[in-house]
């Protein structure tokens, strides 16, 4: 039996984890998913619908409806959804609901790809516990909201950064402290503080460590 190769890339918003999972994949010609665009899908489909987080049905309903190809044409990058995919994280019928396709992807990479690389805030501890390699990324809270509201002036957004760092707080401190999965390295990833390195040199030490 053939089985796949797994990266399991983990870490905090804007840490450089989304750009880094995505050079490991293609470097490795294996398949990639970024598992946040699932809950970001779920939190975009609750606010589209004009529904609120303080009942949980609607989030349950849009994970189980959840349809990957309706996805594509989506802008889902905002922090508007970055927000409401985290309150979404948080219900544990969400996160159960999408558990299945991500071990599916893991385990069966599409276009028969020898392996996969998944990045998310649980992939290496409860997608993928036995995942070939498993990095966790961080860097500084400041700096990850200066990156975010660089990237999001580049795509033509207003970004104020004590809001984007307020909001950035507010979601490190869900993710970290929700009752199911919560965000936490690992114990046995390997931690890359990504404060001082630009993309390029942050992708060298995990081919290092991926190579080693
Ligand atoms: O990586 P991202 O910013 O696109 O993720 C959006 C939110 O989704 C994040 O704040 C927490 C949640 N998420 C999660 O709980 N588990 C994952 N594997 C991926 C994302």
């Amino acid at each position: 039996m053939i089985t796949s190769s797994i990266v399991a890339v983990d870490g905090t918003a804007a840490s450089g984890k989304g750009t880094l999972a995505s050079r490991i994949a293609q470097h490795l010609n294996f398949a990639y998913l970024d598992t946040g665009i699932l809950y970001r899908a779920v939190g975009y489909s609750v606010i589209k619908n004009g529904h609120k987080f303080d009942t949980q049905t609607a989030a349950i309903d849009a994970a189980r409806e959840l349809k990957i190809e309706n996805l594509k044409n989506i802008d889902l990058r905002s922090e508007e959804i970055g927000r409401a995919a985290s309150i979404a994280a948080s219900i544990p019928l969400v996160r159960k609901t999408l558990i299945a396709f991500q071990k599916k992807f893991a385990s069966a990479p599409p276009n028969e790809k020898l392996g996969a690389v998944l990045d998310g805030r649980d992939i290496g501890t409860v997608i993928c516990p036995d995942a070939d390699w498993k990095i966790y990324v961080d860097a500084d809270i400041c700096v990850r909201a200066r990156r975010r509201v660089k990237e999001l002036r580049e795509r033509g957004v207003d970004a104020i950064y004590s809001r984007i760092l307020r909001n950035m707080r507010e979601r490190d401190t869900r993710d970290m402290s929700r009752s199911i999965s919560p965000l936490a390295p690992a114990k046995d990833a390997f931690v890359l503080d990504t404060t001082f390195l630009d993309a390029d040199s942050a992708f060298a030490i995990a081919l290092d460590y991926i190579s080693s």
